[in-house]
């Protein structure tokens, strides 16, 4: 009887945990700069968690377009009212930053086939590393399916229209920082 009730009362509690759990994941990238793809990343992440912590990546290996300062302030121009998006910066391992702000789940966007590979080696390492941070991928929707910041910066630097690629707030910035470099090379 005892024992009956014992297990009553833990699978009431281990439910009542549950359902108080938040759910946080966590969105890793360069974010050199935001694109649509990632705002669209963002907007549907939500509808998977409590609280989506977006965290721009110090990689010293990289050279970016935008200094991290930069990336974080397009980020705030885009998201500046959405109490549960977390705006974050790391570097190190990925992993340790997911267990630093508690992430049940890491959060990825898919895009062609070419994305694939790394996305695989990159999720099946981190599970090696942290069996307990499952990554989540979302499929890019069609119009974001061909954008990757790389070819945004590229495109912008030759002249081309970037305006249905990336949000407003990123394009004003991309255009300053078009002019500020050319006026160098000058
Ligand atoms: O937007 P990106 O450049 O594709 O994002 C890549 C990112 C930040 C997810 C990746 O470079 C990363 O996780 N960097 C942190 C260092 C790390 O944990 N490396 C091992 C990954 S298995």
């Amino acid at each position: 009887m005892t024992h009956r009730n014992d297990s009553a009362t833990n699978r009431k509690l281990t439910r009542v945990s549950a359902d108080e759990m938040q759910r946080i994941a966590l969105y890793p990238g360069s974010f050199d700069p935001l694109t649509n793809g990632h705002v669209n990343i963002i907007e549907r992440g939500l509808s998977l968690c409590d609280e989506l912590v977006v965290a721009i990546v110090h990689n010293p290996n990289k050279a970016p377009m935008f200094s991290v300062e930069e990336r974080m302030e397009i980020l705030r121009e885009v998201f500046p009212d959405e109490q549960r998006v977390r705006l974050t910066t790391f570097s190190g391992l990925l992993v340790n930053y997911a267990r630093e702000v508690q992430a049940n789940a890491i959060l990825r966007g898919l895009r062609a086939v070419a994305d694939f590979e790394y996305e695989s080696q990159m999720a099946n390492m981190n599970r090696r590393l942290a069996p307990e941070v499952e990554t989540v991928f979302l499929m890019a929707e069609p119009g974001s399916f061909f954008v990757s910041s790389r070819l945004v910066k590229e495109v912008a630097l030759l002249g081309g229209d970037i305006s249905g690629s990336v949000p407003p707030q990123a394009l004003a910035r991309l255009t300053a920082k078009v002019k500020q470099l050319q006026g160098k090379r000058a």
